[in-house]
């Protein structure tokens, strides 16, 4: 089943951002804000873990003019979102992205990440996975096979402080270069 609209106006490209349940997912207002200076339209998709106080919700809703989507429509509800023109994933979680490459599809936004690539729509993921995490055999091959599908990858972030406590900078804009990349 597409999740997916007819188109909105036309005028710009839509992009989704999907928001997993990461700690730095607090600075998603920062692709949001670059992606539309960008050119970008943008709504969002999250998980419905990271609806539990990862964001700030209403400062995302505020900032892309649109409402999060996270649980799944009814059927008779019409389809909030028009196509994507293409899909950025950050931060994106080892959990999300085993059961993306698995192809299991048990939130909307995991299903909408199964069906992009089929729909040859582009595909940005920022990891930000531990290194403990990292190191597991189902997580390398999960990175292997969604790039063998054309999926582009930020580079490795674990999510640990630095000295002095503040984590390194997340890199937001990486996504929009990869997209940009032919
Ligand atoms: C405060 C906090 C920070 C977390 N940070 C990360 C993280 O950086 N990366 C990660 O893969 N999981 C992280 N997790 C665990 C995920 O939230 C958990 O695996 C969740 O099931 C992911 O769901 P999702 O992939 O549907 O968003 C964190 C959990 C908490 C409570």
């Amino acid at each position: 089943m597409s999740e997916q609209a007819g188109n909105d106006d036309g005028a710009r490209p839509f992009l989704y951002v999907v928001v997993c349940a990461a700690g730095v997912a607090d600075g998603v207002g920062r692709l949001i804000d670059a992606a539309r200076e960008r050119g970008w339209e943008v709504g969002v998709m999250a998980t419905p873990v990271a609806m539990g106080g990862f964001f700030d919700v209403a400062a995302v809703e505020a900032g892309t003019g649109r409402p999060i989507r996270s649980a799944w429509r009814t059927p008779d509800d019409p389809r909030p979102f028009p196509p994507p023109d293409a899909v950025v994933v950050a931060p994106a979680t080892f959990n999300t992205i085993n059961k993306w490459a698995a192809g299991l599809a048990d939130t909307l936004a995991v299903a909408t990440l199964c069906e992009a690539s089929g729909l040859g729509v582009p595909v940005a993921v920022l990891p930000c996975v531990a290194d403990a995490l990292a190191v597991h055999p189902a997580y390398r091959e999960s990175l292997a096979r969604l790039r063998e599908m054309g999926v582009r990858f930020g580079d490795p972030y674990t999510g640990d402080a630095q000295e002095g406590g503040a984590r390194p900078d997340f890199g937001w804009e990486s996504a929009l270069d990869l997209l940009e990349r032919r």
